[in-house]
């Protein structure tokens, strides 16, 4: 079977202030369903080939997670004391795999996306697990739609035969603009999902080579005590250990990666352009909300909580987000520097 491992321990800064540090997008209905964007992806692990999924996430998220974990069943709820990046996060899981005596490949998945069927992968999982089983790292790569900085660019090798895979000739994370317009108009580079099937010892491997310190540090860290249904890793040796990405810490270096390209409906919902192209709009491009009334208005994104009204007159291409204690008023084209903005928020509140 395969372990599904869920990494849930961001804290969705390009969404504030509906994602907040207590809670953070993952664990919010997002969507405008009941579940939140985590139960989404525990839904999707459910299927006969999956056993019940180890989820890793920040220590202060504890209680949200186990409850809206409850229904999975999860077999493991890894907390972090601080967040180390998803290198380390896949680590300390792939130890207490190990350690828990589970045979099969471990399927990493982000906390954040919106996939609407997710068949197009498990239909073909089989050639990912038998490279998996090599020793290989696969990763799932979708058809790019625009020259995004904010992924992850596969271009892809030589196919591997009998497979729905092919090797990698080139990864490069979160490339900058002109870079990724080139990747675009050479063709044969496609976005990196940011889900991942290796086994948890490929992983540690690929881990021990190009990242050595983190290897050490979470090997460590990984005497877990159990309480409550929690797991925890041991505090100390993770204040050691630097922070980074699985995608600049390994698979930018290593050749050791295969990709499989998914037709998948695929969203990282990870700000509010994102959230924007998921939902639906009025006639002047506003989206629709019945708490938005709009006159000479057009293109705004409007969100408000407990039934807030807002009204807009004369103004366009904002982005309007009212919640309890925090609104936020942005120009559109302005909305990757939120994170900047946060930064002088925390420095003067
Ligand atoms: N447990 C834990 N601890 N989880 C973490 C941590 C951490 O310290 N940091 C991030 N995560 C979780 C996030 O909650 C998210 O679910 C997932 O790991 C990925 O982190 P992001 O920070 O959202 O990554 P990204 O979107 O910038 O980039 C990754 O995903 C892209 C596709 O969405 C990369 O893999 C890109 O290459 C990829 O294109
Ligand atoms: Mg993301």
């Amino acid at each position: 079977l395969i372990t599904p491992v869920i990494l849930a321990g961001g804290i969705g800064s390009r969404l504030w202030p509906l994602s907040r540090q207590a809670m953070p997008k993952q664990f919010l209905p997002l969507l405008n369903n009941e579940n939140s964007l985590l139960q989404n992806t525990l839904n999707r692990v459910s299927g006969a080939e999956f056993s019940q999924p180890i989820l890793v996430c920040n220590e202060q998220h504890r209680f949200i997670a186990k409850e809206q974990s409850s229904a999975a069943n999860v077999f493991g709820l890894i907390l972090e004391p601080t967040g180390k990046n998803t290198a380390p996060a896949i680590a300390l899981a792939a130890h207490y795999a190990i350690q828990s005596g589970l045979k099969g490949p471990m399927l990493v998945m982000p906390a954040d996306h919106h996939i609407k069927d997710f068949s197009p992968l498990t239909s073909q999982i089989n050639d990912a697990v038998t490279l998996a089983e090599q020793g290989k790292l696969v990763t799932f790569s979708i058809t790019p739609s625009m020259a995004h900085t904010g992924f992850g660019y596969i271009k892809q090798g030589s196919k591997i035969s009998g497979s729905h895979c092919f090797e990698v000739a080139e990864f490069k994370e979160k490339p900058n603009l002109a870079t990724a317009q080139k990747y675009l108009a050479e063709g044969g580079y496609s976005w990196n999902s940011g889900m991942f099937l290796f086994t948890p010892r490929a992983y540690l491997n690929e881990l021990e080579r190009f990242a050595p310190k983190i290897a050490h540090n979470v090997k460590v860290a990984s005497q877990f005590s159990h309480d409550l249904g929690f797991t925890r890793p041991d505090s100390k040796p993770l204040e050691f250990c630097p922070s980074d990405s699985i995608d600049y810490a390994i698979l930018e270096r290593s050749n050791n990666v295969a990709v499989m390209p998914v037709a998948l409906k695929w969203n990282d919902v990870g700000s509010f352009s994102a959230l924007a192209s998921l939902s639906k709009k009025d006639s002047y491009d506003n989206n629709k909300s019945e708490n938005h009334t709009a006159q000479n208005s057009t293109n705004n994104f409007v969100i408000t909580e407990n039934d807030h009204t807002v009204a807009t007159l004369g103004v366009s291409d904002l982005a309007i987000i009212h919640t309890h204690d925090a609104t936020l008023v942005a120009n559109k084209k302005e909305l990757d520097e939120l994170p900047l903005l946060l930064k002088k928020l925390a420095l003067e509140h």
